[in-house]
Protein backbone atom coordinates (compact mmCIF):
# COMPACT_ATOMS: atom_id res chain seq x y z
CA UNK A 1 0.00 0.00 0.00
CA UNK A 2 2.91 2.37 0.11
CA UNK A 3 2.78 4.51 -2.45
CA UNK A 4 6.17 6.42 -2.40
CA UNK A 5 9.53 5.37 -4.01
CA UNK A 6 10.53 2.55 -1.07
CA UNK A 7 12.92 0.73 -3.61
CA UNK A 8 15.19 4.24 -3.80
CA UNK A 9 16.69 2.64 -0.87
CA UNK A 10 17.55 -0.57 -1.82
CA UNK A 11 19.40 1.07 -4.82
CA UNK A 12 22.74 2.16 -2.66
CA UNK A 13 22.56 -0.86 -1.09
CA UNK A 14 23.01 -2.95 -4.45
CA UNK A 15 25.38 -0.89 -6.35
CA UNK A 16 27.58 -0.63 -2.97
CA UNK A 17 27.34 -4.34 -1.83
CA UNK A 18 28.28 -6.01 -5.25
CA UNK A 19 30.72 -2.91 -5.83
CA UNK A 20 32.81 -4.42 -3.06
CA UNK A 21 32.10 -8.03 -3.30
CA UNK A 22 33.47 -7.59 -7.18
CA UNK A 23 36.00 -5.71 -6.19
CA UNK A 24 37.30 -7.94 -3.02
CA UNK A 25 37.16 -11.16 -5.13
CA UNK A 26 38.84 -10.06 -7.55
CA UNK A 27 41.61 -8.70 -5.13
CA UNK A 28 41.56 -11.62 -3.47
CA UNK A 29 42.67 -13.78 -6.41
CA UNK A 30 44.94 -11.61 -7.81
CA UNK A 31 47.39 -12.46 -5.18
CA UNK A 32 50.08 -9.35 -5.46
CA UNK A 33 50.56 -5.79 -5.42
CA UNK A 34 49.51 -6.04 -1.51
CA UNK A 35 52.65 -4.22 -0.25
CA UNK A 36 54.57 -1.20 -0.63
CA UNK A 37 57.59 -0.13 1.67
CA UNK A 38 56.09 -0.34 5.37
CA UNK A 39 52.12 -0.91 3.87
CA UNK A 40 50.64 -3.82 3.79
CA UNK A 41 47.07 -4.04 1.90
CA UNK A 42 44.33 -5.04 4.81
CA UNK A 43 43.11 -7.38 2.42
CA UNK A 44 46.22 -9.41 3.05
CA UNK A 45 46.73 -9.01 6.62
CA UNK A 46 48.21 -10.61 8.68
CA UNK A 47 50.09 -11.65 5.67
CA UNK A 48 50.22 -15.57 5.76
CA UNK A 49 52.72 -17.27 3.00
CA UNK A 50 52.95 -20.91 3.56
CA UNK A 51 54.96 -23.07 1.07
CA UNK A 52 52.22 -25.57 1.16
CA UNK A 53 49.92 -23.18 -0.64
CA UNK A 54 50.03 -22.32 -4.22
CA UNK A 55 47.44 -19.35 -4.35
CA UNK A 56 46.88 -16.14 -3.30
CA UNK A 57 47.64 -15.54 0.48
CA UNK A 58 44.49 -13.58 0.94
CA UNK A 59 41.70 -16.79 0.32
CA UNK A 60 43.52 -17.54 3.63
CA UNK A 61 42.34 -15.07 5.63
CA UNK A 62 39.36 -13.68 4.27
CA UNK A 63 36.63 -15.91 5.74
CA UNK A 64 37.33 -14.01 9.04
CA UNK A 65 35.96 -10.59 8.30
CA UNK A 66 33.59 -11.68 5.64
CA UNK A 67 31.87 -14.01 7.93
CA UNK A 68 31.79 -11.16 10.59
CA UNK A 69 30.27 -8.98 7.56
CA UNK A 70 28.13 -11.43 6.10
CA UNK A 71 26.57 -12.37 9.91
CA UNK A 72 26.46 -8.52 10.90
CA UNK A 73 22.64 -7.75 12.30
CA UNK A 74 22.79 -4.62 10.19
CA UNK A 75 24.10 -6.30 6.96
CA UNK A 76 21.77 -9.21 7.66
CA UNK A 77 18.80 -6.25 7.06
CA UNK A 78 20.24 -4.55 4.12
CA UNK A 79 20.79 -7.59 2.04
CA UNK A 80 17.79 -9.57 2.67
CA UNK A 81 15.58 -6.13 2.12
CA UNK A 82 17.88 -5.34 -1.04
CA UNK A 83 18.86 -8.59 -3.02
CA UNK A 84 16.02 -11.36 -1.37
CA UNK A 85 13.09 -8.68 -1.19
CA UNK A 86 12.53 -10.47 1.91
CA UNK A 87 10.69 -8.01 2.71
CA UNK A 88 11.95 -5.31 0.16
CA UNK A 89 11.33 -2.48 2.79
CA UNK A 90 9.09 -1.89 5.93
CA UNK A 91 5.24 -2.41 5.29
CA UNK A 92 6.08 -3.71 1.73
CA UNK A 93 5.27 -7.43 1.55
CA UNK A 94 7.42 -10.54 0.06
CA UNK A 95 6.20 -12.45 -2.35
CA UNK A 96 7.16 -15.87 -0.30
CA UNK A 97 4.15 -16.98 2.14
CA UNK A 98 5.92 -19.49 4.61
CA UNK A 99 8.61 -17.72 7.17
CA UNK A 100 11.08 -19.98 9.02
CA UNK A 101 13.12 -17.04 10.00
CA UNK A 102 16.88 -18.09 10.66
CA UNK A 103 16.06 -21.45 11.79
CA UNK A 104 17.04 -23.64 8.69
CA UNK A 105 20.05 -24.30 6.68
CA UNK A 106 21.98 -22.17 5.22
CA UNK A 107 20.33 -19.04 7.66
CA UNK A 108 20.88 -20.81 11.20
CA UNK A 109 24.14 -20.17 10.49
CA UNK A 110 24.14 -16.33 11.34
CA UNK A 111 24.09 -17.20 14.94
CA UNK A 112 27.88 -17.72 14.81
CA UNK A 113 28.07 -13.93 14.29
CA UNK A 114 29.31 -13.98 18.38
CA UNK A 115 31.74 -16.09 17.53
CA UNK A 116 32.96 -14.05 14.20
CA UNK A 117 33.31 -11.24 16.25
CA UNK A 118 35.87 -12.91 18.40
CA UNK A 119 38.30 -13.60 15.26
CA UNK A 120 37.28 -9.59 14.32
CA UNK A 121 38.78 -8.53 17.51
CA UNK A 122 41.91 -11.01 16.79
CA UNK A 123 41.81 -9.26 13.07
CA UNK A 124 41.90 -5.69 14.34
CA UNK A 125 44.92 -6.84 16.05
CA UNK A 126 47.24 -7.30 13.16
CA UNK A 127 45.42 -4.40 11.62
CA UNK A 128 46.66 -1.91 14.11
CA UNK A 129 50.52 -3.40 14.07
CA UNK A 130 50.01 -2.96 10.28
CA UNK A 131 49.29 0.98 11.20
CA UNK A 132 51.60 1.11 13.59
CA UNK A 133 54.56 -0.38 11.24
CA UNK A 134 53.31 2.10 8.22
CA UNK A 135 55.21 5.09 10.64
CA UNK A 136 58.47 3.48 10.06
CA UNK A 137 60.75 4.06 7.22
CA UNK A 138 63.96 2.45 6.79
CA UNK A 139 63.93 2.06 10.28
CA UNK A 140 63.31 5.87 11.41
CA UNK A 141 60.11 7.46 11.95
CA UNK A 142 57.91 9.01 9.56
CA UNK A 143 54.45 10.02 7.85
CA UNK A 144 52.91 9.47 4.73
CA UNK A 145 49.43 9.44 3.13
CA UNK A 146 49.84 5.78 3.26
CA UNK A 147 50.64 5.87 7.12
CA UNK A 148 47.13 8.14 7.81
CA UNK A 149 45.05 5.91 5.27
CA UNK A 150 45.66 2.86 6.89
CA UNK A 151 45.26 4.25 10.74
CA UNK A 152 41.95 5.63 9.26
CA UNK A 153 41.19 2.60 7.95
CA UNK A 154 41.61 0.70 11.45
CA UNK A 155 40.35 3.36 13.54
CA UNK A 156 37.04 2.95 11.34
CA UNK A 157 36.90 -0.72 11.45
CA UNK A 158 37.74 -0.89 14.83
CA UNK A 159 34.63 1.82 15.64
CA UNK A 160 32.39 -1.07 13.21
CA UNK A 161 33.98 -3.90 15.14
CA UNK A 162 32.86 -2.47 18.59
CA UNK A 163 29.49 -0.93 17.96
CA UNK A 164 28.78 -4.48 17.02
CA UNK A 165 25.12 -5.61 18.82
CA UNK A 166 27.00 -8.66 20.22
CA UNK A 167 29.72 -6.17 21.75
CA UNK A 168 26.45 -4.05 23.15
CA UNK A 169 25.28 -7.47 24.57
CA UNK A 170 28.54 -8.52 25.95
CA UNK A 171 28.54 -5.65 28.06
CA UNK A 172 25.19 -5.00 29.47
CA UNK A 173 23.48 -8.51 28.43
CA UNK A 174 22.24 -11.02 31.08
CA UNK A 175 21.83 -8.72 33.38
CA UNK A 176 18.74 -7.75 35.40
CA UNK A 177 20.53 -4.78 37.95
CA UNK A 178 23.41 -3.01 37.05
CA UNK A 179 23.58 -1.13 41.02
CA UNK A 180 23.10 -4.94 42.85
CA UNK A 181 26.98 -5.91 42.27
CA UNK A 182 30.30 -4.51 42.44
CA UNK A 183 31.22 -4.30 38.91
CA UNK A 184 28.05 -3.11 38.00
CA UNK A 185 28.46 0.74 37.64
CA UNK A 186 31.74 -0.23 35.47
CA UNK A 187 29.60 -2.15 33.38
CA UNK A 188 26.31 -0.34 33.35
CA UNK A 189 29.29 2.71 32.18
CA UNK A 190 31.06 0.34 29.22
CA UNK A 191 27.78 -0.64 28.07
CA UNK A 192 26.27 2.94 27.91
CA UNK A 193 29.76 3.70 25.80
CA UNK A 194 28.82 0.85 23.32
CA UNK A 195 25.17 1.85 23.13
CA UNK A 196 26.17 5.12 21.58
CA UNK A 197 28.41 3.39 19.20
CA UNK A 198 25.52 1.06 18.58
CA UNK A 199 23.33 3.59 17.53
CA UNK A 200 25.97 4.39 14.58
CA UNK A 201 26.39 0.97 13.43
CA UNK A 202 24.61 0.91 10.01
CA UNK A 203 26.82 4.58 9.55
CA UNK A 204 30.28 2.61 10.39
CA UNK A 205 29.41 -0.25 9.00
CA UNK A 206 29.02 1.75 5.42
CA UNK A 207 32.50 4.07 6.19
CA UNK A 208 34.05 0.96 7.18
CA UNK A 209 33.60 -1.24 4.18
CA UNK A 210 34.47 1.84 1.75
CA UNK A 211 37.49 2.93 3.65
CA UNK A 212 38.71 -0.86 3.70
CA UNK A 213 38.45 -0.98 -0.14
CA UNK A 214 39.98 2.24 -1.10
CA UNK A 215 42.88 1.42 1.63
CA UNK A 216 43.43 -1.43 -0.50
CA UNK A 217 43.44 0.25 -3.77
CA UNK A 218 45.56 2.94 -2.41
CA UNK A 219 48.36 -0.17 -1.49
CA UNK A 220 47.79 -1.50 -4.46
CA UNK A 221 48.28 1.47 -6.80
CA UNK A 222 51.17 2.20 -4.85
CA UNK A 223 52.82 -0.82 -5.84
CA UNK A 224 51.83 -1.23 -9.30
CA UNK A 225 53.98 1.79 -9.57
CA UNK A 226 50.52 3.71 -10.56
CA UNK A 227 50.24 6.43 -8.05
CA UNK A 228 53.66 7.60 -5.63
CA UNK A 229 53.19 7.95 -2.01
CA UNK A 230 53.35 11.84 -0.51
CA UNK A 231 56.13 11.93 2.64
CA UNK A 232 54.27 14.17 4.79
CA UNK A 233 57.39 13.82 7.56
FE1 LIG B 1 26.99 -5.68 12.86
FE2 LIG B 1 27.85 -7.28 14.89
S1 LIG B 1 25.90 -6.53 14.51
S2 LIG B 1 28.99 -6.37 13.31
Amino acid sequence: MRRDAWWLELLPIVVVLLGFSVYATWRAFEGTYYEFGPYLSPFYSPLLKPTWWPFSPAILILGGPLGFRATCYYYRKAYYRAFFLDPPACAVSESRKSYRGETAFPFVLQNFHRFFLYLAVLFLGFLWYDAIRSFRFDGHFGVGVGSLVLTVNVLLLSLYTFSCHSVRHLAGGSVDCFSCSASGRARHGIWRAVTSLTERHMLLAWLSLVAVGLTDLYVRELACGAIRDLRLF
